[in-house]
């Protein structure tokens, strides 16, 4: 229950931002229920902070009201019931100028201003590094508010795994098994190529788990000559297709990124990995080769019941932290216990895939060629 005085909270905001990822309307279902326990309103924000931002963009004034009706039945669905985006950092807010260039401003104590007029004590801010960033800026101004780690990629600091990540990694090993019937019926060169920006999480565990024949990841900048071998070794061994998983943040020895856009007050946008990977490859063995790139596939649909139970989980210890009197703090899996860690550790630097993890060894083992 609520301690009553200046500073109990009445009323809450929930923010997603970032890219979507199943399990976030978990996360909100949780929020809520355990927000209403304690007799506190929830206010969904939407599209980030937008809903606070411009609310003029929004017939309802960019505030959703969340009661436990509102939430009934959406523990199971995918994206988010208030909308998210991952333009319009308010750290780095793009702004036009009258000559046409665009110049990015800091918007957040605006922010920091629209949420006292909007009545919201707290807030429960669902996001990856992004969005966190923000949290923990808008925390150092003086906002309560508590983070929850979300993104397929996994590539959260402090926290040993992000929701979303399982139902991505899950649906990827799907695809992969399911190339190796047309693989192999034409004896083909398969590509596939995943998200995951700069960290190879899902590249690397749904690689191992379709049985792919190569895995190329951001961490270790590959030799295209390696993967060629690797596949000349496959055929000559009997094999008649081969598989090989590239994460979209993967690139050559000594080149840069793949990149298909950047933007002002947005991250840069990662692509078209797979498709050149799988022209040089086809160039090399002189095998038929295709690509297929699973992209925002990997971010829809039903949430597995680990990312569902994690997303409740966070959602409930994000409540609980707040009428701890917590702020500043970040949710955490640290199995089998869910703990808070500070927002500024979480976002300090990114997880990247440690080269000397038992994944990338067991990988190692079971033959498959990481480029190097
Ligand atoms: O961070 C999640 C993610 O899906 C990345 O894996 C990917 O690089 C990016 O978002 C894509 O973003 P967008 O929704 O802008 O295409």
């Amino acid at each position: 229950m609520p301690k009553a005085g200046r500073n109990a909270i009445r009323r809450i905001g929930i923010s997603t931002g970032g890219g979507d990822a199943p399990g976030l309307n978990a996360v909100i279902r949780a929020v809520v229920l355990s927000a209403h326990n304690r007799g506190w309103d929830v206010v969904g924000i939407r599209d980030g902070y937008n809903g606070v931002m411009l609310p003029d963009q929004y017939r309802d004034g960019g505030l959703m009201a969340l009661t436990p009706e509102r939430v009934r039945g959406i523990t199971h669905l995918g994206g988010t019931i208030i909308g998210t985006t991952n333009q319009g950092n308010p750290l780095r807010f793009p702004v036009q100028k009258p000559d046409g260039t665009t110049v990015e401003v800091d918007r957040c104590d605006e922010l920091v201003r629209g949420l006292a007029a909007n009545g919201i004590d707290a807030v429960v801010a669902v996001g990856g590094d992004g969005s966190l960033t923000i949290a923990n800026a808008l925390a150092k101004r003086g906002v309560r508010i508590v983070g929850v780690p979300k993104t397929i990629d996994n590539d959260l600091s402090r926290t040993v795994i992000t929701f979303g990540f399982d139902t991505a990694v899950s649906f990827a090993t799907e695809c992969i098994d399911r190339l190796h019937s047309t693989a192999a019926s034409h004896r083909r060169v398969m590509v596939v190529e995943v998200m995951g920006r700069y960290a190879g999480w899902i590249a690397l565990n749904s690689g191992i788990s379709g049985t792919s024949d190569a895995i190329l990841i951001p961490e270790i900048p590959y030799d295209l000559a390696r993967v060629g071998e690797k596949i000349a070794e496959r055929f000559s061994g009997g094999g008649n297709f081969a598989i090989v998983v590239v994460a979209e943040g993967a690139r050559p020895k000594g080149a840069s990124y793949s990149v298909v856009e950047k933007k002002a007050g947005a991250a840069e946008r990662l692509g078209g990995a797979g498709e050149k990977l799988a022209e040089e490859l086809r160039k090399l063995t002189g095998r038929d080769t295709r690509h297929v790139v699973l992209g925002h596939l990997l971010r829809g649909g039903t949430p597995t019941t680990f990312d569902r139970l994690l997303s409740l989980r966070f959602g409930a210890a994000a409540v609980r932290a707040l009428a701890a009197g917590k702020s500043g703090v970040m949710v955490a899996l640290d199995p089998p216990k869910v703990r808070y860690v500070p927002l500024a550790e979480a976002t300090e630097r990114m997880k990247c895939v440690p080269l000397d993890c038992d994944t990338i060894l067991t990988a190692r083992e079971l033959g498959i060629c990481l480029g190097d």
